[in-house]
């Protein structure tokens, strides 16, 4: 039987993690708006002071080539609410088809709760899309709240054309 185990990301996993992000991103069908490169992750989430973090997890063949290799992975991040402090900000989380449904990912949220515990986070936050049905069960299942519904809170973004525009300097 194979075994699992879940670990840090260490700079080495960034091909595996690049290859989840898109996989990810593909099953959302939205995997051509992954403009970032192996290079980024590895810049950004292994420096002196890394913008993300990541969970892998391992699997372990037990039988034939005896080959480790992930599986599954969560990228996570700190931020910061005015009403209620630090809050662990839970990115991606991904567990390839065939290897879900074995508890691998409840294993990934355990590790992340306590980790949010541990460094006094008064909650765990993370966007799911509308249309992913199976996941937000998957997370109402474990006591998670739909803030949309429940307090009407809507998603929005500046893209960098805005940006651009809002940062040039006014004409006179
Ligand atoms: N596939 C999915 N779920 C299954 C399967 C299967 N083949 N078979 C059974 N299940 C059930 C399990 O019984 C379990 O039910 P429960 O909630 O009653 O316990 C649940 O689905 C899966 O639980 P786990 O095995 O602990 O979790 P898993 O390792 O499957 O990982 C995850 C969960 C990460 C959501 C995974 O299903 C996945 O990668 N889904 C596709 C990508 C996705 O939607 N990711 C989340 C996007 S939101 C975000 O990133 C913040």
């Amino acid at each position: 039987m194979d075994t699992f185990k879940l670990r840090k990301a260490e700079p080495k996993d960034v091909p595996d993690i690049f290859r989840l992000i898109k996989e990810l991103a593909k099953y959302e069908e939205m995997e051509d708006h992954v403009l970032l490169t192996e290079k980024d992750l590895l810049e950004d989430g292994f420096g002196e002071h890394p913008l993300y973090h990541c969970i892998v997890a391992e699997c372990h063949e037990e039988q034939g080539t005896g080959e480790i290799k992930v599986i599954g992975f969560a990228m996570y991040y700190f931020t910061y609410d005015p009403w209620t402090g630090k809050q662990l900000h839970l990115e991606d989380f991904f567990v390839v088809n065939e290897y879900r449904g074995k508890g691998i990912g409840s294993e990934i949220l355990k590790l992340l709760s306590h980790l949010a515990m541990k460094t006094r986070c008064s909650s765990m936050h993370f966007i799911v899309a509308e249309d992913n049905l199976s996941s937000i069960e998957f997370y109402k299942r474990r006591g998670a709240d739909d803030l949309s519904q429940q307090e009407g809170w809507r998603l929005f973004c500046f893209n960098k054309g805005s940006l651009l525009k809002m940062a040039a300097p006014a004409e006179e």
